[in-house]
């Protein structure tokens, strides 16, 4: 049982990137928060774009135009992180040059081709996670249109 439990824990280190809250916990000895994972704000919103990005690659390899920018996505400058985690300069600036980029997938009159804004829009997500938030960087880079 005890095994199990860390198992789960170790799986939910590598999928979300809770390491350092992780070395925290263990240093206060405190190890039964993991039976309280809730996800933050943040990464349900990181998980929804994920998601979303999924639907719109699919939607440009089938020679579809993605249909509108989820506004959604705006949260990305207001949700609350993972306790530990906080906004700071660098996570501000990747988010607002994400968004932009993110943005011009739905601009009817941009000469840039369809998969290179998808693909710039993608090398941001992965470039803000290159800065803070290693983890989810292989999966991220499965949403590239080769
Ligand atoms: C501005 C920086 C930034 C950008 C841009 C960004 N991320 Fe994140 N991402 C983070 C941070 C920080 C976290 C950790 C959030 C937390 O734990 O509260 C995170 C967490 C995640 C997670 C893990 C969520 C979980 O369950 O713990 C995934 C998956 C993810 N991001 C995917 C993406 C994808 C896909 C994109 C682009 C569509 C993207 N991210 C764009 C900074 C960013």
């Amino acid at each position: 049982m005890k095994h199990s439990l860390w198992l789960m824990v170790f799986t939910l280190m590598l999928l979300s990137c809770k390491e350092s809250t992780s070395e925290e916990a263990v240093a206060q000895n405190e190890p039964f928060e993991y039976d309280m994972y809730v996800p933050s704000e943040m990464a349900n919103l990181m998980n929804d774009m994920y998601d979303h990005n999924l639907q719109i690659k699919q939607d440009i390899l089938d020679g579809k135009q993605p249909k509108e920018f989820p506004e959604e996505f705006l949260k990305i400058h207001s949700a609350e992180f993972t306790k530990g985690k906080g906004r700071n300069e660098t996570f501000d600036n990747f988010s607002k040059l994400y968004i932009s980029t993110q943005k011009e997938i739905y601009n009817p009159d941009s000469e840039v081709d369809l998969k290179s804004r998808f693909n710039s829009s993608i090398n941001l997500c992965i470039s803000c996670h290159q800065t803070e938030c290693t983890g989810p960087i292989s999966r991220i880079k499965k949403l590239i249109i080769q």
